[in-house]
Formats: structure tokens, sequence, C-alpha cells
């Protein structure tokens, strides 16, 4: 009998990796970073409001996270939100003057494209507010104004619990936009606060529900060379993070489109058995996502979706799962959980360390 008492083994509490050890604990951390929505967020949401331009930015997994924020404060608060990705910073700040605001966003609060944007945009006068995960790393120090998730120290290099607890807090703080923008009344948002706290139960629920489906998928989706990851609104980052999480841990060749855009170019790959998530958020495009189903399914595409409940999608395609609710502010954070889980079990299948991918640092500190 061997025993691993090592204290990396130790630090795993039981489960084989760190990557799936931090995707169980999202529901714990979810509900951290919603008891921790402080007085920071409202002070952050108010200048925003009151602000010129509103610029976001991050890098990887955190620019979904990025532009997430700023299709929902379009959203909820008629707020223009400009995203960029921070290693495309020289591109941006020409257009910053000292009335507008930057948004950082970097779970290590340490990414060094994300610091050179900040400081461009701080010498031109902008106020900067961050949102990171690591009191007193170097963003949110050089930022006016640094609110936190509450998602703990993560271990593995693909984000997982980061990237959801930056959704839960984006979420909160695009609501409090919209209600210092006087769109909606204080009644309204603590409605609002009412249903994110919804989230913690439901992710939980979401990850035992997903599980044997992402082993048995993850069986299909890692022998195959490509997968397109699809998705329209809120979907799209959805979709973006999916892509990201299957090829940097499992090396499969995925790419995350909106799904209008797949028929200008991507589906020219399409072939028999070629894989296609949808991701399908938003109730009001639904219609036409079944286009873009019958579209890939008339090529032979393999069609997996993620759905909430009562999606109308559901018997469009060959795979599916649903998640436990049918709330669309909720719906990104928990659509994020399948399929942060096919990619771990897809690059468990191929034999690789999701904790460890090749040429991947957990913090990029190198323009
Ligand atoms: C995500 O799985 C990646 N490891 C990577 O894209 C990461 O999100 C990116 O490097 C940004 O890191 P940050 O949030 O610490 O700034």
């Amino acid at each position: 009998l061997e025993v691993d008492w090592s204290p990396e083994s130790a630090r795993k509490e039981g489960y084989p990796h760190f990557m799936l050890k931090e995707i169980h604990e999202q529901p714990r951390v979810i509900g951290d970073t919603i008891f921790g929505f402080s007085k920071d967020y409202e002070a952050a949401a108010s200048t925003l409001a009151s602000s010129g331009n509103i610029f976001i930015t991050a890098a990887g997994t955190s620019f979904h996270a990025s532009l997430y924020f700023s299709l929902l404060t379009a959203r909820l608060a008629g707020k223009k939100v400009i995203p960029f990705i921070s290693s495309e910073y020289e591109s941006y700040a020409n257009l910053a003057n000292k009335e507008d605001v930057l948004v950082a966003v970097s779970q290590s609060g340490e990414t060094i494209d994300t610091l050179m944007a900040l400081r461009s945009f701080k010498e031109r006068g902008c106020k900067i507010i961050s949102l990171t995960n690591v009191i007193g790393s170097v963003i949110s120090r050089e930022s006016h104004l640094p609110v936190y998730m509450k998602a703990g120290p993560e271990i593995g290099v693909a984000a997982t619990k980061t990237f959801t607890t930056q959704l839960t807090a984006l979420t909160w703080l695009s609501s409090l936009v919209s209600f210092y923008t006087g769109k909606i009344g204080r009644d309204e948002l603590s409605e609002i606060k009412g249903r994110i706290m919804k989230l913690p139960d439901l992710a939980t629920r979401t990850i035992s529900r997903s599980e044997g489906w992402a082993r048995r998928l993850s069986q299909v989706i890692s022998s195959r060379h490509s997968v397109y990851y699809l998705g329209r609104g809120l979907g799209l980052p959805i979709a973006l993070e999916g892509a990201l999480k299957l090829k940097e841990i499992a090396y499969v060749h995925a790419e995350g489109y909106p799904a209008g855009e797949s028929k200008h170019g991507p589906i020219a790959l399409v072939e028999p058995g070629f894989p296609v998530v949808f991701v399908s958020i938003e109730k009001n495009l639904e219609r036409k996502l079944v286009g873009n189903i019958e579209e890939m399914k008339a090529r032979g595409a393999f069609t997996i979706g993620i759905f909430g409940e009562q999606s109308e999608l559901v018997s469009r395609v060959d795979e599916r799962i649903i998640v436990p609710s049918s709330d669309e502010l909720l719906l990104p954070v928990l659509e994020t959980i399948p399929l942060q889980l096919l990619a771990y079990y897809a690059a468990v299948a191929k034999g690789y360390d999701p904790d460890k991918p090749r040429n991947l640092a957990k913090t990029v500190t190198v323009e």
C-alpha cells in the first residue's frame, strides 16, 4: 500500500488535482464574495455612474469577465463600457481623459499587461478601479478604488473559481451602477441582491448535475482536433471562456465565436462529427441560436448545448446539460461550471496534468 503524505497532496484535500478542488470550492467562495460586497463596491459604482467614458481591461479569463461586465452594464444601466485586452492598451490610452475611469480586472493583481494599461491611463488622469483577488497586490495598490473578490488562493494554472467570483462581483457592480444612474430603485436593487444570493446553492447543484455529464462527454471531446464554442449576447464571454479552458489544459484546438459570426468563416472547418458547443443565456436570443444550431447540424456537426431551465433549445442539440435556473443574471456563473468540468475531464482523459499546463505560468509578469 502506498500512501501519498506529501504536503501538496494534503493541500488537495483528497482531490486528484487542485483544479477539481477549486471547481468544487466555487459555491463557498461565491458565497464569501457575496458576503464581502462592501461599501467599496458602492463607491466604485457611484464613480462609474458619474464618469465620462468607462474602460475595462484585463487578460485571458479576466478579460472574458470584463467583456461580460461591458455587456451587462449596457443592458442594466444603459452605460457604455469599452472593453479591451490589456496588452493592447496603447491603442486605447489615447482616447482617455481626466473624467474617464479605467476598471482593471486581474485575479492575481500582478499581470504586467494589465498593470501597464493601468499606469498609462493613470498618467492621463483617469480614475482607476480594480477588481482583484489579492489584497495588497500591485494592481490593487496602484488603483484609487480597489475592490476584491474572495476566491481564496487559486493554485491550478487554469482560472476557475476566480472567474465565477469575478462574474459574481461584476454582476453586483453592474447592478449598483444601474442603481446610481437611476435606472433602478432601492427595492429592485435588493431584489437583485436576493437573486445573486441564490448562487452558492445553485452552483452546488450545478456541480453535482455536471460531473457525470462532463466525464462522459470528455471521452468524445478529448479525441477531437478542434471544437467551437458559440454564444450570443451574455453567452459570448462564457463561450470564449469554455474554449480557453479546453485549449489551455486539454490541448484541443478550441475557438469561441459570436454564434452569428460562425458563418463568416469558421463554419468552413465543420465536417461530420465536428463538436460545436452552444452557450445560451438570453431567452430572447434563442430564436437566432436555433438558426445557428441548424446551420451546424446541416454540416453534420455534433452539437452540444449548455442551457438554463425553460430553454427552448433542449431538443435541438445532440447532447445537453441544463443548469438549475432560468435567471439570466445567474446563468453565466452556472453555465461556466459544466464547461470547466468538461475541460478538466478532457485533460485527464488525455493523461495531462490540468494543474500544470505546458508553456503557461499562473501569473504573466513579462510583456
Ligand atoms: C486563465 O485560465 C489563464 N491562466 C490566464 O488567461 C489568466 O486568466 C490571465 O493570465 C490573467 O491573469 P490575471 O487574472 O491574474 O490577471
